[in-house]
């Protein structure tokens, strides 16, 4: 297995392993190291589908099934990112991702990484559609000024899936309904820290995010929007970014805990555009104890 960093602050790319293989546990423990410096994974040219994509997932944490959009091989743990239609029906979700984010940020468990595989990739006039663009927030963590680490060391922000679906209704002319009393009672605002320590590295990031963060608890409206403003351009700045160009077999897993994300639409619903994703929870990650044990075989 050869991890080759990106020259960009994050992103690094993993070749000489074939994925429909099981991972030996070094070199497991060699990818949560990697995901963890690294944040965004390419494995490119895997010939894998969803049973591969589910079992790979499946060594970094709990996977979480969603309401819709799953695949429907019989494997309720992957979704279809989609604007396929076949008979005349979306075959999955076309409109996920669209906006700066860190999944699952609106749930009181979050996501700690995710994982896509690409079975088609949009191209016009020898140009390749719909990438994902990353932030490295713990690098903007690390660069922002003493006076804003201090006042919100311990701040914790409010977090809201019906801000994000409202806004996706709209600014971007989602076709989706809104969300029922039933699913809002489902999905209640959720509380987390302003800057999140990640269970691996140690270091922190900037836990809060455009799509889903509402306010900062503790403080006025006017102060908080202005400290999640100074916070989201901020990490929003060049340094801290990386744009993943997709091509068809690649696996991209990404830590959720230390990047924001946000999918491109720069395609057309005549172009189209087929990608299978496993979301990975937050569980075994923040156990002390899957952590050391998996990085015992490190050496
Ligand atoms: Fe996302």
């Amino acid at each position: 297995m050869l991890i080759t960093p990106r020259s960009t602050s994050i992103g690094a790319t993993v070749t000489q392993i074939d994925l429909a293989q099981a991972i030996s546990h070094k070199d497991f423990a060699q990818l949560l190291l990697a995901l963890t410096k690294h944040k965004v994974l390419c494995f490119p040219k895997q010939s894998i589908d969803a049973p591969e994509l589910r079992d790979f997932s499946a060594r970094f944490g709990s996977l979480q099934t969603l309401r819709s959009g799953q695949d429907k091989t019989g494997f309720p743990e992957v979704s279809v990112l989609s604007n396929v239609k076949r008979e005349g029906k979306l075959i999955g979700i076309p409109d996920a991702g669209q906006n700066w984010h860190t999944d699952m940020t609106y749930n009181r468990s979050v996501g700690y990484a995710n994982a896509l595989l690409a079975f088609q990739v949009p191209m016009r006039d020898g140009r390749v559609l719909g990438a994902t663009e990353f932030c490295d927030t713990a690098a903007a963590y690390a660069d922002l000024p003493s006076s804003i680490k201090q006042e919100l060391a311990n701040a914790t922000a409010i977090h809201d899936l019906n801000y994000y679906w409202e806004f996706m209704r709209r600014e971007k002319a989602s076709p989706r309904a809104p969300l029922s009393e039933v699913e809002r009672a489902a999905h209640p605002p959720s509380r987390h820290p302003v800057f999140l320590k990640h269970p691996v590295s140690g270091k922190q990031s900037i836990y809060v995010n455009p799509s889903f963060t509402t306010h900062i608890e503790g403080m006025s409206k006017e102060h908080s929007d202005t400290l999640l403003k100074t916070l989201f351009e901020h990490v929003l700045m060049p340094p801290y970014r990386y744009t993943h160009q997709w091509a068809v077999g690649d696996l991209l897993i990404w830590d959720h805990l230390s990047t924001w994300h946000n999918a491109i639409a720069d395609y057309g619903p005549d172009e189209p555009r087929l990608i299978k994703r496993c979301q990975i929870m937050a569980d075994r990650i923040f156990t002390p104890e899957f952590v050391t044990a998996a990085l015992a075989d490190s050496a």
